[in-house]
């Protein structure tokens, strides 16, 4: 099929913190940055978020999300434990820092996303118009590949428009990429970049947390004076309507993936989000 064209990101990742290249495609993986033993309390925080998930799975599998790509993850105390580990990694504090955060009060929010097996792919989207574009900051606590339901990305700089019928070009044209990474890696995407969350075919959930910084230099100045972390993991659900309308939505994307998201794209086409 013409759009399961996937490109390489091989040059769009390194272990040096690139803001030409973010820049360029809309983001960027910094590859590496913590320490051994630090990329195995990652991976404890990846067994809690699973564990959870499957402690409270009559709840969350009510919501929009469960099978369609994916929940969120709320704020909690595992992102205070995150922002430790990361801050005690160089070349993580100095990329921060040239984003203006120094510390955690300054982050715009925390969240995150968990992605259960057999999940339906999601249609492309922007998380945020052009104008109003904050920077996602993703924490892989375990290998991500197309198995488990990687993020799927279209570079910035091959779009001419910000339509949907420019992506739909773009995607056409050049294909788009599938973000994989490995524990410890970091991946930074502008909210406005276009992207998707893919299926998630292996036996896991595949829970990612993510922070959000502000690019306005004024806004990420202003400290939040509270700051509590939830001392429970818990989710909520995704972009898709809750309710009755998120269950018609679903069953449909569920039982029609492809034609229903080109239904989508088509009632989209001249807008830009
Ligand atoms: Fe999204």
């Amino acid at each position: 099929m013409f759009f399961q064209k996937k490109l390489s990101i091989k040059g769009n990742r390194g272990k040096k913190f690139s803001i030409n290249l973010l820049e360029k495609n809309g983001f960027f993986i910094l590859e590496n940055c913590f320490s051994i033993e630090d990329v195995k309390k990652l991976s404890d925080i990846r067994k809690l978020l699973i564990d959870e998930s499957k402690k409270q799975k009559k709840i969350i599998s009510q919501l929009t999300g469960y099978e369609l790509g994916n929940l969120n993850i709320e704020k909690s105390f595992i992102h205070e434990q995150i922002w430790d580990l990361m801050m005690k990694s160089q070349i993580i504090k100095k990329t921060f820092q040239s984003f203006n955060v120094n510390k955690i009060h300054e982050i715009r929010s925390f969240g995150g996303n968990i992605n259960f097996p057999n999940s339906i792919p999601q249609a492309f989207h922007r998380d945020s118009s052009l104008e109003k574009k904050y920077l996602l900051i993703f924490i892989s606590l375990e290998k991500i590949s197309s198995r488990n339901g990687s993020q799927e990305v279209i570079s910035e700089y091959k779009l001419n428009g910000k339509n949907f019928i420019d992506m739909l070009i773009t995607r056409f044209n050049y294909g788009s990429n599938l973000v994989d990474m490995n524990p410890g890696d970091i991946l930074f995407r502008y909210s406005s970049t276009w992207h998707r969350g893919t299926r998630n075919n292996s036996e896991y959930p595949r829970p990612i947390p993510l922070f959000s910084i502000d690019l306005n230099k004024e806004k990420s100045k202003k400290i939040q004076k509270t700051i509590k972390f939830k001392k429970k993991i818990s989710f909520k659900g995704n972009y898709a309507p809750q309710g009755i309308f998120g269950k018609i939505y679903v069953f449909l994307a569920c039982k029609f993936n492809r034609p229903f998201h080109i239904i989508i794209y088509f009632s989209k086409l001249f807008k830009s989000q």
